[in-house]
């Protein structure tokens, strides 16, 4: 499975300082034998992040994964920018990755974690925090494969 990372943050894009999402999460990537063909760190813009994940379904990432804006400040666009081109959205991950994450904080209601089929793609936004993002994702891995199938509308078993 090809995947595309997608740091959203204005200051690690800015250089201001280190981005450590996108790395967290290419490491997930690698222990699960999943190929990173796509990465990128760019600015809380809506229209950047909508570009961006419609850049690397075009370049096969049957899966994209977001990491930070999900959050409540001004800023924090990524589930709109998503929602702005998505075909459907797929409630149960959002909700999972708030749930389980409840348990290790209750911060973890502040974020709106969602799953969506962009393109041909099936995008992930995940927390900004690189601990929380991995731990989403982890949430609902079990998912994963099969919603990437359906995304590109290849042949599965159910
Ligand atoms: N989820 C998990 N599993 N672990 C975390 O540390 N941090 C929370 C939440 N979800 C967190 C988490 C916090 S503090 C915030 S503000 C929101 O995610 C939104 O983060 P974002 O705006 O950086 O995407």
């Amino acid at each position: 499975m090809k995947v595309g990372i997608i740091t959203v943050s204005d200051r690690a894009s800015a250089g201001e300082y280190k981005d450590d999402g996108g790395p967290a999460l290419k490491k997930a990537c690698a222990e699960r034998n999943w190929e990173v063909g796509a990465e990128a760190v760019i600015p809380d813009d809506l229209e950047r992040i909508q570009a961006t994940i419609l850049s690397f379904s075009a370049q096969g990432c049957g899966l994209v994964l977001t990491t930070g804006g999900t959050g409540i400040t001004e800023r924090d666009v990524t589930p709109e920018a998503i929602r702005g081109i998505m075909r459907v959205e797929i409630p149960g991950f959002g909700e999972t990755m708030r749930m389980k994450s409840l348990a290790i904080t209750p911060n973890a209601i502040l974020s709106r974690n969602l799953a969506a089929v962009v393109s041909s793609s099936l995008v992930l936004a995940l927390p900004g925090k690189p601990t929380g993002a991995v731990e989403c994702l982890e949430f609902v891995e079990g998912a994963i494969e099969h919603s990437v199938k359906l995304a590109m509308k290849e042949p599965t078993s159910c």
